[in-house]
């Protein structure tokens, strides 16, 4: 699954293109073929420099996921709480030997770094438009978390930005070089038509209250309030919470929800017609966002239409953990990043899979088939049992590592980006009009106005 070879290439046309931008960017469609692999064995005049912007939990897991990448230089890393600056720069001197110089303002690091290609952005979500603009405007690549932003002109000024620099901006959404995910809508859903008509997509991300709850530090790490308040955080409260805050994040519906409803979009290849939702502080009452939140997007397909329901929970993990099903006629994929919630399921009445089987597509799966009948059986209606597949194959990298990889690649100018800032805000747009169709109690006809750049 994980089988692109990378391109031959010439350093030098290389180096000049890192520094002069790209046209990677452009023309990607929906469901776009994948250049998976990174440009392995660069040579140290092709090195691409790094600097990160914003070094807390995520940064962590993004540079584990990229350290295996060759010809990269971490040369600065960048973030308010002196603590985050020094253990981000920790990491990359265990890995490498190199000291990353360290900075405490992103505007100090953009107008001090002569010499980056490219940053990765992984602040807070308010802080994404402001630091991928700054980056894009200084001359730089960015690779950008999601969700884009925590507003929608936010996420616009972001496209704009993007096309206006001519540089190659990824956006974090991790799941689009994800191999499993690329095999599934290329081969199974487009290639081999496996689901029949996608009428339903059933999507979801339940964790309990022991994960949900607020984040504390030892007070002593944390930066003086005047810095917090200066940076846009009225307490150290914020700061370390800011998911929970309506100035500041989405809350849960863009948080985890956008990874999910990201991945709808993106399979049927368009964007909903409608939003209805409903969401509740129900547990964790002190909070701005819901803590809770369902919702259904209607879709036009070409197939005759499908309707997707989306549940974010943070008070339960019973249920199933986060995963997309996409449910039609003949048969239903269940993905998701944890092997664990990914299974195929053939409608009983759908054509034989037998070839599919045969040919690698698919595997019959190990675990027992349920059982025709359980003695309980009240509806004479009742369907017969799906058959269980799995998919061949597993992810053998860091979830993040092969959507880091597409990045350089796109930056060396040998791929086109998996999730560009265009077409990542068409998807995520709907995501913006989930909150003010629960907090309206009202659906949401979702026009031009409001998914457009
Ligand atoms: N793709 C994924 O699977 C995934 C997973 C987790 C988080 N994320 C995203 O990554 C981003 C960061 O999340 P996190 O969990 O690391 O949050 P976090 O709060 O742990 O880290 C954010 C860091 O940014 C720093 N910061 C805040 N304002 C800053 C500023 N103005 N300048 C410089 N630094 C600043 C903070 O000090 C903190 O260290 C979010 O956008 C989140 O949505 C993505």
């Amino acid at each position: 699954m994980d089988n692109a070879t990378p391109p031959t290439h010439d350093a030098v046309t290389r180096r000049s293109f890192l520094r002069s931008g790209s046209a990677a960017g452009a023309g990607l469609v929906l469901g776009a073929p994948a250049i998976l692999s990174a440009a392995a064995q660069a040579a140290p005049s092709d090195e691409i420099r790094v600097g990160f912007i914003g070094c807390g939990k995520q940064q962590e897991v993004l540079f584990n996921a990229m350290k295996n990448i060759p010809g990269i230089h971490y040369a600065a890393v960048c973030d308010i709480m002196k603590d985050r600056v020094g253990a981000a720069f920790g990491r990359i001197r265990a890995a490498f030997g190199n000291n990353p110089r360290r900075y405490l303002d992103v505007e100090d690091m953009l107008s001090k770094e002569k010499d980056l290609d490219a940053v990765f952005v992984a602040t807070p979500d308010f802080w994404h438009a402001p630091h991928t603009v700054m980056a894009l405007e200084a001359g730089l690549h960015v690779y950008c978390e999601k969700m884009m932003s925590n507003t929608i002109e936010g996420a616009r000024s972001m496209v704009k930005a993007a096309e206006a620099s001519g540089k190659v901006c990824q956006i974090g959404h991790q799941r689009r070089s994800n191999p499993r995910y690329r095999y599934t809508l290329d081969q199974l859903i487009n290639g081999n038509n496996v689901c029949g008509h996608i009428t339903s997509i059933n999507g979801q991300w339940n964790r309990g209250v022991k994960s949900s709850q607020d984040i504390k530090v030892k007070e002593s790490t944390l930066p003086d309030v005047s810095v917090l308040n200066k940076y846009g955080f009225k307490d150290a409260h914020q700061f370390l919470n800011w998911r929970w805050y309506r100035d500041l994040s989405g809350g849960p519906i863009s948080d985890l929800g956008a990874h999910q409803i990201d991945i709808f979009n993106w399979f049927l290849g368009t964007a909903p017609t409608s939003v209805m939702a409903s969401g509740g502080k129900n547990h964790f009452k002190h909070r701005e966002h819901f803590d809770n939140v369902m919702c259904v997007f209607e879709y036009d397909t070409p197939a005759g239409g499908a309707r997707a329901f989306y549940q974010v929970l943070t008070t339960t993990s019973a249920g199933g953990g986060y995963y997309e099903a996409f449910m039609g006629t003949e048969g239903t994929v269940q993905i998701s990043e944890r092997d664990a919630y990914t299974q195929v399921y053939r409608e009983s009445d759908a054509p034989s899979w037998d070839p599919l089987v045969q040919r690698g597509f698919l595997k019959r799966s190990s675990a027992p088939a349920p059982a025709a009948t359980d003695g309980n059986v009240i509806a004479a209606y009742a369907s017969a049992a799906p058959e269980a597949y799995e998919l061949p194959g597993a992810l053998s990298k860091p979830p993040h590592q092969p959507h880091i990889e597409n990045f350089f690649s796109a930056v060396r100018g040998e791929a086109s980006l998996n999730c560009d800032a265009r077409h990542a805000f068409e998807s995520e747009a709907p995501i913006y009009w989930v909150n003010p169709a629960a907090q309206a109690g009202q659906t949401i006809q979702l026009t031009a106005e409001h998914l457009n750049v």
